[in-house]
């Protein structure tokens, strides 16, 4: 049995009180991993950024707002984990300052200036070891050039990739259609499935990897 440390869910970052950049990330896909995780037997460790879900069973839940708390939390937990697999969608950027009082429109001038935020992946890789690494890469339209390209820069054992535009696939609901892509270039086109079955596949996965 390993100890599977999941992220899942978006990141929010802050531009005052009572705003936030996000995205559409609702964390299924993400929880439904460490379900089926969880029911196979293995230690889970799920890191959670801002979702409505609850906690599956047997999975010790962590949970995070920004991409930078996201980060700092896999650091933290990776020492323990013998597998990560990567489904949040971690917010790119972030603005440059959070005002700590809500920002009043007449004091704006319509710019929000923003830096980006660390990538999660490419920042853990000198501590990867033996462990192995799952990505997920949401594109919009055909996937798999775009995530070849994150497989080998991110140094994965395995890149889940979807068109989150696709009917059945994407945000906020319980399917997905994806494809698999490995590091000797092997690809696997899987059928439209529900997000646990979809995660139940990917656990039983790991011990070929
Ligand atoms: N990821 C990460 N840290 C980030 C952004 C993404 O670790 N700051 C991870 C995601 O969890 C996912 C993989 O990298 O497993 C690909 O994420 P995706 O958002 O599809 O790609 P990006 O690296 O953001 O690249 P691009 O903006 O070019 O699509």
């Amino acid at each position: 049995m390993s100890h599977i440390l999941i992220t899942a869910g978006p990141t929010r970052e802050p531009i005052d009180p009572v705003r936030f950049l996000s995205n559409r990330s609702t964390g299924r896909m993400g929880f439904a991993i460490a379900q089926a995780a969880a029911e196979a037997g293995h230690t889970v460790t799920l890191i959670a950024g801002p979702v409505e879900l609850p906690t599956p069973p047997n999975v010790r839940r962590v949970d995070v707002v920004t991409a930078r708390d996201m980060l700092a939390a896999v650091q933290r937990e990776l020492v323990q984990a013998d597998v990560l697999i990567a489904s949040a969608a971690v917010a790119d950027w972030r603005p440059e300052t959070c005002s700590s009082t809500k920002l009043k429109k007449s004091g704006m001038n319509g710019v929000l200036r923003l830096v980006p935020n660390p990538d999660i992946l490419k920042t853990i890789r000198p501590q990867k070891g033996n462990r192995r690494f799952i990505g997920f890469a949401a594109e919009t339209g055909e996937p798999t050039a775009e995530a070849g390209r994150k497989l080998r820069e991110k140094g994965l054992d395995l890149i889940v990739a979807n068109d989150v535009t696709a009917p059945g696939a994407g945000f906020a609901v319980e399917t997905n259609r994806v494809t698999l892509l490995y590091p000797d270039g092997r690809r696997e086109a899987l059928p439209l499935l529900s997000k646990l079955d979809l995660a139940r596949r990917l656990i039983a996965l790991l011990p070929a990897l």
